[in-house]
């Protein structure tokens, strides 16, 4: 079976090339002349470590290619994978335009039976929409069959969550197609969920909205916290150790951003709402993901009181470590809300370039970390890269005009900050 992979955007582009290092001919396909031609020179249109090792790999091998004739690339493929996006419209619904010209494409240039297989996370109760899309869109009727595959993986480590997910969900009216879905993953060793398309749509939407709703809880509680001088963090590790909750996704910080979780955890409310049902815990998670920044530049405020004229350092941009990503980025709302206050800000970070529409002469993004703390009144952590994790602080206290550290991930060490002269305040820690 030879795979074609429409939408080379992120997942597109890490889905192809784990099918072609699990040993299929893989062809990308995409309307987007520049990235197809970007990514035929072995050029990444995005940044993800160890991705662009493979796809150098497989370019060469001859295992991956890439085109933008459709008809040619729908008549050659017997099994076709969407992986287009699938944006957030104003009243937090999703926006299915890419997924229905794909499924328009597909019904009107098939000429036998395809395997389609849907990896773009689409609301539920698209799997129906998708069929009737292609029936509608075929000259002649010919068989096809539609099977939900939803994708997991993480930005920052796409490559190993590919290749080492924790589940591989199939969702499929069809036996047959669901045996020929599970055959492409036959050398990964995961386990597999084996179900219909709408409950493999859900899957996806439960999981992210509760991901979202673990760390909304810990935001929410460190805001006590703050107030009843204990350390969310330690409350973190108490209540990890209990196998039940598990450790990960309590870490309290500046709130969740990031091209899945905000979008994911609206659509999921949309749907409902569709159906009647008001879901108010996922609303309240949106609520507190929503207030968290202005809570933390609340505290901030408290320490240096007025914020215009100060010049602050912000150290990191994109929504995690590991990522050029800066949708959603916790960063851009604190980044916002200072400029609205007029303070001078100076911007770091390893991988993500201040966007332009943010540039005026009251920010300015820095190459290195000295640069960017030399002079500022504050220093404020929104991305926890290692390079800020695990830096100099020492020699970087003596750069700073006024010693104010503000850690918005939670993630550096206190004690070992203050014994340098540095005064440190984070979320959720008194
Ligand atoms: C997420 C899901 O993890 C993944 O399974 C899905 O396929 C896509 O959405 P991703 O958006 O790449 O992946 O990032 P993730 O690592 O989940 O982090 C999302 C956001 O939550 C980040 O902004 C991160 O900083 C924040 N986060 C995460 C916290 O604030 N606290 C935590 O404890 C964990």
């Amino acid at each position: 079976m030879n795979i074609l992979v429409v939408g080379v955007g992120y997942v597109g582009t890490t889905t192809a090339l784990l099918f072609a290092e699990l040993g299929w001919k893989v062809t990308g396909f995409d309307t987007d002349i520049h990235k197809i031609q970007a990514l035929k020179e072995g050029n990444l249109p995005f940044f993800e470590p160890g991705l662009d090792t493979l796809l150098d790999k497989h370019v060469q091998l001859g295992n991956l290619s890439f085109t933008t004739d459709s008809a040619q690339a729908i008549r050659g493929h017997h099994v076709i994978f969407i992986c287009v996006g699938t944006p957030s419209q104003a009243d937090g619904s999703t926006n299915l335009t890419y997924v229905q010209k794909v499924a328009e494409m597909i019904g009107d240039d098939m000429e036998s039976y395809k395997l389609i297989v849907m990896k773009s996370t689409v609301p539920i109760g698209t799997h129906k929409k998708v069929c009737q899309w292609i029936t509608d869109a075929q000259q002649v009727h010919l068989p096809f069959d539609v099977v939900s595959n939803p994708e997991f993986l993480r930005e920052g480590s796409a490559v190993h969550d590919c290749f080492h997910p924790d589940r591989i969900v199939i969702g499929s009216d069809s036996e047959t197609a669901a045996q020929q879905v599970s055959m492409l993953y036959k050398s990964i060793a995961s386990p597999l969920v084996m179900t219909n398309p709408t409950t493999a749509e859900m899957i996806k939407y439960a999981s992210n909205a509760f991901l979202a709703t673990k760390i909304s809880y810990m935001n929410e509680l460190a805001r006590l916290c703050d107030q009843v001088d204990v350390s969310i963090s330690t409350v973190a590790q108490g209540m990890g150790l209990d196998p039940r909750i598990g450790r990960s996704f309590l870490r309290a910080g500046i709130g969740y951003g990031g091209s899945c979780f905000p979008k994911d955890v609206l659509s999921l409310l949309h749907t409902a709402q569709d159906y009647g049902i008001d879901l108010n815990l996922i609303r309240s998670v949106v609520e507190v993901n929503n207030t968290q920044c202005q809570y933390f530049i609340k505290r901030i405020r408290s320490k240096l009181g007025i914020l215009r004229g100060k010049r602050i350092a912000i150290l990191g941009l994109s929504f995690k470590p590991g990522t050029d990503d800066m949708r959603e980025a916790p960063a851009l709302a604190i980044i916002k809300e200072l400029l609205g206050c007029g303070s001078f800000l100076k911007v770091h970070d390893p991988v993500a370039k201040l966007p332009d529409g943010l540039k005026t002469h009251a920010i300015k993004q820095y190459d290195t970390i000295e640069e960017t703390l030399l002079s500022v009144h504050a220093v404020i952590l929104c991305t926890e890269w290692s390079d800020y994790v695990k830096g100099d602080w020492k020699a970087w206290s003596h750069l700073l005009k006024l010693p104010y550290l503000f850690d918005g991930r939670n993630v550096l060490d206190r004690s070992q900050l203050e014994s340098w002269g540095l005064n440190y305040t984070g979320i959720g820690n008194g």
